[in-house]
């Protein structure tokens, strides 16, 4: 069975090595950590009190059965003993200046009031060993970082708290409980004697720093970006955070790519860079060079006293050639096991040479959309960071073209990128060049890509099953489906889908009847990354986020976390997770960031495909987001990416393209915003000429929650739907009931007006079939599943003592409770109803929210105390609007009512329980 074989003792061990491996030691002066056994520590900061397991948003709202704090942990730990009265003026401190949780999705403030320390503080921990300092910092949808105190730069009051305890204690340790990388700058100006980047954790998250600040795990995480000394040096900060468009000058250039070529003394952490306690000593040379791949081979000998995994990075110098190359490109990287000080461990690192090859966008090479390689010397150097990474061996490599591809996606505005060249003395500069703009628009390759129209015959009789088992070909079942079965299985439902897993976020697939009657079962997906988010309370696994992911450079240990997350989703009868996140960190400020790896497309790609491995190997999937460009939060629905083919080819496209021709990934979601001029949800290229041609992918695509999509020259609209039909991304998420949508959107005007075509639905309902048959929605389907048959509603909780009871109104049948009979601000609503009949009942909202509209706002509903549905608001721009839900038959008088709203920004006007009809 499958519950059997997800163990939680087992999760919870693997999410802990996860966190330990995934922690960053930047400093550590005079063998500051490990602590010691018998340290007394004091811990200062008000966030030891205020763990941030994840960020906010769809990407955070998982709820657990446990969150592990790092202060839970250090308390827990035997061999330490914490500095208690200093800890206690913390929690009086706390008690006067509570949380500061904002008002709701996208308005949460990013950090939080310090406590200004004075002496006779500092003195209450004088006597530790050792000071912990912790800063955190949230991250989240809808809102990106700031070059701002409290944001990408420290407080006042946390820098002074800083400078106070590194003036008084010996041995300091700057603990960072944060999404992403923050301005570092105050590391030099305080020196503490150990900072480390401890990310958000997860449930496990406390555990498993400890597991690091006490030597039981040797640190062993590498950094995922570059750290800079100012925002303002990474190449892309000129051109980030416009309300309408972000051109993308810096190309190629992007995080260490740029630093390594020509502004390294920027650089105050590399690439790849992070500590241990203890040393390594890295031998390695070029063992073969085939066709497609080079072979390192390296050896490793642990120098130092403690025992400890390495982390082998290798990267190419490319010639210059005609197109101009960065100075460095990972092409591969390679986790030790534990070494043993004085033992070695040798291993082998495999690097794709398509990994550092470049894309010709401007025909410069003589070969125009062509990947290739330019002739000429290639270097390799290895090491553990960009860095200290040493020349290794190089091999000669003729001109040579990879693929054959064709132009896609790119660019019709004209603007300047960045190329760098070599000057007299041996370095780099930037120059500016002119970007290719577009010569074929994707007009006209529609009807390339469009397959026979199947003639409809009607319900003959066929179940999916019968293609499932190969009785019947696909082509003769869809030939029943007809033009409103193709529209209503093109539209998903959501959030919170009474017909699949409650709690969730959308479903696709058999969503009417008519299509459930043929056999087409529906598929349930859920939020990530990380952690299953059900937002009816059930709980769930919370993980660590997916930049503590990239650190570990783990693979092997990341795709035994999400098998087990898999075996959690099959549990939950989910069938793809909407993650893993795979933009590129562009800019340090972008907001969702923690959901994302690391600036690097070949580290994001690889960790991508331990992902969904791990997932494949429990039977379900992920659905790989937000394709592609989704790099910045502000306007996320509208801000334009301009960008060159090249730079979406090399960069912004590499891990997708890794994740489907190495992971096999089966489910896409594109993003809200357009790509060059076309919104990514209706755009032809990205979904079908670069995704499906040129990759050979043959999953599906749907958008993100409400997203839109427009004709090129125009902007998109919410009822603009027929782009995405065209474009083959085969689902628009979501809609509340999909045959209601039929004369919402245009979809059904422009199949009358031949705009889109019949085939068209029938390729996407092909597209949306063929995953279904992958899932374990059709093994439940035909009963050939060895899943739990159920899952638990939440029972443990019970009736308040006092709940205040409704009597309804026997002439309009209806109990009407508003504010002036009831505080609807907490975030519990309890009440008792009195009822005449045995009868069906609706209860439901009025309510309003000044939030933008793609906050997502739900509200669990529970009689007497089973879980009844989820009605989710969105943001309603201050007007107030209705929603209902059927409570079913109610059976007896008296009746206990909860709501729980999870996070705030909805005002609850009024609920009214009315009879049905
Ligand atoms: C996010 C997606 C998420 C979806 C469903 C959107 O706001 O951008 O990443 O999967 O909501 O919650």
């Amino acid at each position: 069975m499958i519950q059997n074989l997800l163990n939680l003792e087992r999760y919870a061990q693997i999410a802990r090595q996860t966190v330990a491996e995934s922690c960053v030691l930047l400093r550590n002066e005079n063998d500051t950590l490990p602590l010691k056994e018998g340290d007394k520590v004091a811990v200062f900061g008000r966030c030891a009190f205020h763990y941030y397991k994840s960020g906010l948003g769809s990407g955070g709202l998982v709820n657990t059965r446990y969150v592990v704090s790092i202060l839970d942990a250090l308390r827990a730990c035997e061999s330490i003993a914490l500095e208690e009265s200093l800890l206690h003026i913390y929690e009086q401190w706390i008690e006067k200046n509570p949380i500061d949780e904002g008002h709701g999705w996208g308005t949460v403030p990013w950090s939080q009031k310090e406590m200004p320390l004075s002496d006779d503080i500092v003195r209450a921990g004088k006597a530790a060993d050792v000071a912990i300092i912790i800063i955190g910092r949230t991250a989240g949808e809808d809102q990106d970082n700031k070059k701002e105190e409290g944001s990408y730069l420290l407080t006042q009051i946390e820098e002074e708290m800083i400078s106070e305890v590194c003036k008084e204690f010996k041995r300091t340790v700057v603990l960072l409980n944060v999404g992403n990388i923050l301005d570092m700058s105050w590391v030099e100006a305080y020196k503490p004697s150990a900072v480390m980047y401890v990310w958000q954790g997860g449930q496990e998250g406390g555990n498993g720093v400890l597991d690091v600040l006490t030597g039981k795990v040797n640190p062993c995480g590498k950094l995922t970006d570059t750290i800079a000394y100012h925002i303002e040096d990474y190449p892309s900060s000129g051109y980030f955070g416009d309300k309408k468009k972000n051109y993308y000058k810096e190309d190629i250039y992007v995080g260490y790519r740029y630093f390594e070529t020509c502004a390294k003394d920027k650089v105050q952490f590399p690439f790849g860079f992070g500590l241990s306690y203890t040393k390594f000593d890295i031998l390695a040379r070029v063992k073969e060079v085939t066709k497609d791949e080079i072979r390192v081979s390296v050896k490793i000998t642990n120098t130092g006293k403690a025992a400890g995994k390495e982390v082998i990075q290798v990267y190419v110098e490319a010639p210059q050639g005609e197109l101009g190359k960065p100075k460095r490109v990972l092409a591969g990287f390679e986790k030790s096991g534990v070494i043993l000080p004085g033992k070695i461990e040798e291993l082998t690192v495999n690097c794709q040479k398509s990994y550092f090859a470049s894309y010709d966008d401007a025909g410069i090479t003589g070969n125009k959309s062509c990947l290739l390689l330019e002739e000429g010397e290639y270097q390799i150097y290895v090491g553990s960071d960009v860095r200290t990474a040493v020349y290794c061996g190089s091999f000669r490599q003729t001109a040579e073209v990879l693929e054959q591809l064709e132009e896609a996606c790119a660019p019709i505005e004209a603007f300047e990128r960045y190329k760098a060249v070599k000057i007299e003395n041996g370095s780099y500069r930037i120059k500016m060049e002119p970007v290719p703009l577009r010569t074929i628009s994707p007009i006209d390759k529609i009807d390339r890509f469009r397959e026979n129209e199947i003639p409809y015959i009607g319900n003959q009789g066929y179940y999916l099953g019968d293609v499932f088992d190969g009785k019947i070909a696909m082509n003769q079942f869809v030939a029943q489906l007809s033009d409103v079965d193709l529209m209503c299985i093109f539209r998903g439902e959501g959030m919170c889908s009474s017909k699949v897993t409650p709690g969730t976020a959308g479903a696709f697939g058999g969503l009417t009847e008519r299509l459930r009657k043929l056999g087409i079962p529906v598929v349930c997906c859920a939020d990530g990354p990380s952690g299953i988010r059900m937002d009816c309370g059930t709980k769930a696994f919370s993980l660590p986020n997916g930049t503590a992911l990239g650190c570990t450079y783990n693979l092997a240990l990341v795709n035994e976390l999400f098998r087990m997350v898999g075996l959690e989703m099959r549990r939950y009868k989910i069938d793809t997770l909407l993650g893993p996140g795979i933009n590129i960190h562009r800019n340090p400020l972008n907001g969702r960031n923690f959901e994302y790896i690391s600036e690097d497309p070949v580290l994001t790609g690889n960790m991508c495909v331990a992902q969904l491995n791990g997932m494949h190997e429990a039977g379900v999937t992920g659905t790989i987001k937000h394709f592609c460009a989704n790099n910045q939060e502000q306007e996320r629905c509208s801000v334009e990416a301009v960008v060159s083919e090249r730079a979406l080819r090399e960069i912004y496209l590499k891990g997708f393209e890794i994740a489907v021709k190495e992971g096999n990934a089966k489910s896409i979601m594109t993003t809200y915003g357009p790509v060059n001029g076309i919104w990514t949800a209706g755009n032809f290229d990205l979904c079908t000429s670069i995704l499906r041609k040129d990759w050979g992918y043959r999953g599906i695509v749907m958008t993100d929650w409400w997203g839109t999509a427009n004709w090129e020259g125009e902007i998109a609209e919410k009822n603009n739907r027929a782009p995405m039909v065209i474009a083959q991304n085969d689902i628009y998420m979501c809609c509340a009931d999909t045959r209601d949508e039929m004369d919402k959107d245009n979809v059904k005007i422009k199949l009358q007006s031949g705009e889109i075509k019949r085939c068209d639905l029938q390729r996407s309902a092909k597209n949306i079939l063929n995953f279904i048959m992958e899932s374990p929605a059709m093994l439940r389907e035909l009963c050939r599943t060895d899943e739990e048959e159920s899952w638990e509603t939440k029972q443990d909780d019970f009736e308040p003592d006092e709940i205040c009871y409704f009597d309804i109104d026997r002439t309009t049948g209806k109990i009407i409770i508003d504010r002036q009979n009831m505080d609807f601000s907490g975030s519990e609503i309890n009440f008792g109803i009195i009822t005449t009949a045995s009868r069906p009942y609706n209860l439901s909202i009025e309510a309003k929210s000044n939030l933008g509209e793609l906050a997502q706002l739900p509200v669990s509903i529970y009689m007497d105390n089973i879980y009844r549905g989820e009605i989710t608001f969105q943001g309603t721009g201050g007007e107030c609007v209705y929603k209902a839900i059927p409570l079913g038959n109610i059976i007896g008088k008296n009746h206990y009512i909860k709501l729980t709203l999870r996070g705030k920004g909805l005002d609850i006007n009024r609920i009214v329980i009315s009879e049905e009809g």
